[in-house]
C-alpha cells in the first residue's frame, strides 16, 4: 500500500489516508487502496474502526482535482461510482466506524467522513462541499448524506453556497459530534472506539445494520427489521454471557462477559 496505513491495537483498528503532500486527496489509487483495507479487516479480532488523515492540516481535502481535470462525462461517472462503492461499503460497514477529522474535510473528505457512523473533528478541522466553484457537483455522495445528517436546507446552502464551515459550526449544525484540541483528537477517538468495542459485538453490528436499514424504510417496516434483528441476538454468546453478568450475584467472575465473544 502506498497510500493508506493500518494499525491494529487489541480490537480497534485505525486507518490513515498517507498521502499527506497532497492533503490526503483521494485519487483512484487511495480509493483502491481504502478498498482493499477494507477487504483485509479481520472481522474476528476487530470490533470498531477509527478513520483519520496523515499530519496535522488535513483529513482527505477531496477528489483529486488533477486526476478528475480531464475526465470525459462516462470517466467521471465511472470515477464518481468508484468513490461511491467504497463509500458505501465503509457506510454498511459490518462493525462501527469513527471518523477523526484531523483537519480539511472538503469534497470527497467531507462526504468520506460522512460515510462513517460517528464524526469527531479536531479544533482546526474544516468542511465542505466546495464541487460546484470547481464546475461539478459533489460526487461521492455529498448531495445524498449532507441532507441525510444535517437536513436539506442546511445542505442545500452548504453546497449552492460551496462555503466551507469550521469545526464549530459543524458541530452547531449536527455534522459532528464532538470537537477536541487538536493532541487529544486520537486520544478521544481511541477511547470511544475502545468502549464501542468492549461491548457485545453481534449486539453492536446489529444496531449498526437497524438503524442504517431503518432509516431508508418507512416506520412499519423499520421497526419490523429491529424485530428481526433484535431476535437475533437470543442465543448468541453475547446474549447469554450479558445477561448472565447483570444477573450473577457474584460479578468479579465475568469481569469481561464479552471478550471471548
Ligand atoms: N486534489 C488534488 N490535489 C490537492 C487537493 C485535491 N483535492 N487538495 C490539495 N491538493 C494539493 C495541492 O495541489 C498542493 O499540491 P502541490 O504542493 O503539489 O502544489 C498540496 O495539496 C497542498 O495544497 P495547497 O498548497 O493548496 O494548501 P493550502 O493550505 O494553501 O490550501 C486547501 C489547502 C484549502 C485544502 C486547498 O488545497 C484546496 O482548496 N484544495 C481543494 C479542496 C477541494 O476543492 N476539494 C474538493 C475536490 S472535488 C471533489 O471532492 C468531488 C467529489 O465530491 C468526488
Amino acid at each position: 500500500m502506498d497510500f493508506i496505513l493500518y494499525e491494529v491495537n487489541g480490537a480497534v483498528g485505525t486507518i490513515t489516508i498517507n498521502r499527506e503532500k497532497a492533503l490526503n486527496a483521494l485519487n483512484s489509487q487511495v480509493l483502491e487502496e481504502l478498498d482493499a483495507t477494507l477487504d483485509a479487516v479481520d472481522l474476528d479480532a476487530v470490533r470498531c474502526l477509527i478513520l483519520t488523515g496523515a499530519g496535522a492540516k488535513s483529513f482527505v481535502a477531496g477528489a483529486d482535482i488533477g486526476e478528475m481535470s480531464t475526465l470525459t462525462k462516462a470517466e467521471g461517472e465511472a470515477f464518481g461510482k468508484k468513490g461511491n462503492d467504497v463509500f458505501r461499503k465503509l457506510e454498511t460497514f459490518p462493525i462501527p466506524v469513527i471518523a477523526a477529522v484531523n483537519g480539511f474535510a472538503l469534497g470527497g473528505g467531507c462526504e468520506l467522513a460522512m460515510s462513517c457512523d460517528i464524526r469527531i473533528c479536531a479544533e482546526n478541522a474544516v468542511f465542505g462541499q466546495p464541487e460546484v466553484g470547481l464546475g461539478i457537483t459533489p460526487g461521492f455522495g455529498g448531495t445524498q448524506r449532507l441532507a441525510r445528517l444535517v437536513g436539506a436546507g442546511m445542505a442545500k446552502q452548504m453546497i449552492y453556497t460551496a462555503r466551507n464551515i469550521k469545526a464549530d459550526e459543524a458541530f452547531r449544525i449536527g455534522l459532528v459530534n464532538a470537537v477536541y484540541p487538536a493532541e487529544e483528537l486520537m486520544a478521544q477517538a481511541e477511547k470511544m472506539a475502545g468502549g464501542i468495542a468492549k461491548n457485545a459485538p453481534i449486539a453492536v453490528r446489529n444496531c449498526k445494520k437497524a438503524i442504517n436499514e431503518g432509516l431508508d424504510v418507512d416506520m412499519d417496516k423499520a421497526i419490523v427489521i429491529e424485530e428481526k434483528l433484535f431476535g437475533d441476538c437470543f442465543e448468541t454468546e453475547d446474549q447469554k454471557y450479558g445477561m448472565a453478568f447483570f444477573l450473577d450475584k457474584n460479578k468479579e467472575k465475568v469481569k469481561e462477559p464479552f471478550k471471548n465473544c
